[in-house]
């Protein structure tokens, strides 16, 4: 059976933990396996640097080759079906990545797909940068149980749900610190989800002091995604949450700072705390290729 990359809910903590030692190896050079003269698509709706780039680098670096596709300049944007397009790549290509404005528009790729379909973000889960965060918590921390990871800001998009959901399976204890108000809320079904099929604890908190007390890591990610509307109301609303020196000092003595980037210096993060000693930042940009190489090896050649 052809297995894809969706979001981490349809993956087992034992999953997760097989992907991140692998991509821990092949981090390390440990092991030897590649993708010679296998092609990966890589199909974009909306802007990138670190996906784009990462998984390119990594099938080079596999011994692999990657085409990029900006989905107005195919077909698609000439009024071809989403169906139509991936029943064709998939007979020249081993597997699809997609960065999509709709989810639904990566599950009828699965449906019109015999290759894995694999998720470079859509509005509703970003899968590769959560395997990638947890690979750089493993490295900082030496573990994921027990940690207290919370995200800070907007909790109601694809950064958090991620996260939520990733963390929570691998028994990290993760809480959202964000506005008690539609549109920076974690969805209400996704929460019982995650909450069903994960570990670790979750946890909502508006107040940012204490949501932020004694955490070991702490995750925030821009206010205004990609797709979002009403920017200027977005960032007055979340002004409380940004993730500054003063706040800082309520968690953990030791807690890392995370961001998936892009970041927004001066809205939900500010200068001194990203380019401070805690923050992670460019390990997890890194690890971004390490981990997309173990869930490349894992999906196409069943690793
Ligand atoms: N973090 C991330 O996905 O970055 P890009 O939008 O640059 O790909
Ligand atoms: N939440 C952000 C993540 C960017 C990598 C967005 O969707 O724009």
């Amino acid at each position: 059976m052809v297995k894809h990359m969706l979001s981490l809910l349809d993956y087992s903590e034992k999953d997760i933990k097989h992907i991140l030692d692998l991509s821990l190896k092949l981090k390390k050079g440990e092991i030897n396996e590649d993708l010679k003269d296998k092609t990966l698509a890589m199909l974009f709706q909306k802007s990138s640097t670190r996906t784009r780039v990462s998984f390119e680098a990594g099938m080079t670096r596999l011994k692999g080759h990657s085409i990029f596709l900006d989905m107005s300049t195919t077909q698609l944007g000439r009024g071809e079906t989403i169906g139509d397009t991936v029943g064709c790549l998939e007979r020249y290509c081993d597997a699809i990545m997609a960065r999509v404005n709709k989810h639904s528009d990566l599950e009828t790729m699965i449906e019109n797909a015999k290759v894995p379909i694999i998720n470079g973000l859509s509005e509703k889960f970003h899968p590769c940068q959560t395997m990638a965060d947890m690979l750089t918590v493993i490295e900082k921390k030496g573990k994921l149980e027990d940690l207290k990871v919370v995200f800070i800001g907007d909790c109601g998009f694809n950064m958090f749900n991620s996260t939520m959901i990733g963390f929570s399976k691998m028994w990290s204890n993760v809480v959202a610190v964000c506005p008690d108000k539609d549109g920076y809320r974690p969805e209400q079904e996704l929460v019982d989800l995650a909450r069903k099929h994960g570990k670790g604890t979750i946890t909502i908190e508006h107040d940012p002091v204490k949501g932020i007390k004694d955490a070991d890591v702490i995750h925030t990610d821009t206010w205004v995604s990609m797709g979002q509307e009403g920017a200027d109301k977005r960032i007055k609303e979340l002004q409380p949450y940004q993730l500054n020196s003063e706040l800082l000092k309520h968690a953990k003595e030791d807690a890392i700072v995370m961001h998936c980037l892009p970041a927004h210096r001066g809205h939900e993060i500010t200068n001194q705390v990203i380019d401070g000693s805690q923050s992670v930042v460019f390990d997890q940009a890194e690890n971004r290729l390490h981990a997309q190489n173990g869930i490349l090896l894992h999906l196409i050649k069943n690793l």
